[in-house]
């Protein structure tokens, strides 16, 4: 993994040069750097991040998964309750002010995350962990240009290998900003584009830690019914779900997660063991679905 621009912290200082080779030896380096930098963490429920936090639960889009009031109180006591680091906070208020759709787009994938976690093995995933994950896995979003973050229509194969330098980015900030009991968040920010058939990126590796996962799915679900520069429309949820199941098909996602997000999106809540899926009359895929790589 190599980086194609200097990398920089929130605060101007040069985390690391382009071109570097990211080996473990760096990676030590900007943790020791980050050490000597440690801020305090704040509780999430006393920040403007939590306040926009609250309104993605008006969202249409995610009325059936999100809305109902029990849930939305449960999902918002887990992420209330996390304690995030100050400098994530300058980071994400900072996201708000240039990346609007991106800062949108990380508060639904955490709602979304949190309340996939809760069906899915409960009890088996940390809620703090989650909730950190779902907020910063693109992070390094923050990194690329506007330009090509909001370029209308198809990127060139070299916008597009900046594009996928925003995992290796966001892993670097965060083992900056993170003590090392959140490791696994800076993971997530790193391997949430990697897919259990390798067909991923950055690395194309196969082995998938089971956070990263879940913000994978979710993170997929939400760039397809969301507009995008490149793409005149968003898809219906049905055909967003339809694809996660093609792309599970293919061995991309773990099955059990995206047939726990379809019995979420059921009007009526099915039990995901004995939940009975259609493969008749879907929606047609459109045809960029088969091959567009979403970032
Ligand atoms: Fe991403
Ligand atoms: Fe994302």
């Amino acid at each position: 993994m190599r980086l194609l621009n200097d990398l920089y912290t929130i605060y101007g200082d040069l985390l690391v040069e382009k071109n570097t080779e990211i080996t473990p030896a760096v990676i030590k380096k900007i943790r020791k750097m980050g050490e000597a930098h440690k801020q305090a963490r704040v509780p999430l429920k006393n920040t403007e991040l939590f306040a926009d936090f609250d309104k993605v639960f008006y969202d249409p889009k995610y009325a059936n998964i999100l809305k109902p009031p029990a849930v939305k109180k449960q999902v918002c006591d887990i992420a209330g309750a996390l304690a995030i680091e100050n400098d994530l906070i300058f980071e994400l208020s900072t996201m708000k002010q240039n990346l609007p759709y991106t800062y949108h787009h990380v508060l639904i994938v955490a709602a979304l995350t949190i309340r996939l976690s809760l069906a899915y093995k409960p009890g088996k995933f940390d809620k703090d962990t989650i909730t950190h994950c779902g907020f910063t896995h693109d992070i390094g979003k923050t990194r690329i240009p506007i330009s090509i973050l909001n370029k209308p229509g198809k990127l060139t194969s070299e916008e597009r290998m900046i594009m996928e330098t925003h995992p290796v980015m966001g892993y670097l900030l965060l083992n900056y900003y993170l003590k090392k009991d959140r490791v696994i968040c800076s993971i997530a920010g790193l391997d949430h584009h990697e897919r259990l058939d390798g067909s991923g990126y950055p690395k194309g590796i196969k082995k998938i830690d089971k956070y990263s996962q879940l913000i994978s799915v979710v993170d997929v679900l939400d760039a397809l019914m969301t507009k995008r520069p490149y793409r005149g429309k968003s898809f219906s949820l049905r055909a967003s779900l339809d694809y996660l199941l093609f792309e599970s098909d293919r061995k991309r996602f773990d099955r059990d997660i995206v047939v726990t997000l379809i019995c979420l999106a059921r009007k009526e809540k099915t039990d995901p063991r004995h939940i009975k899926i259609s493969r008749e009359f879907r929606e047609e895929l459109p045809e960029e679905m088969t091959h567009e790589k979403y970032v």
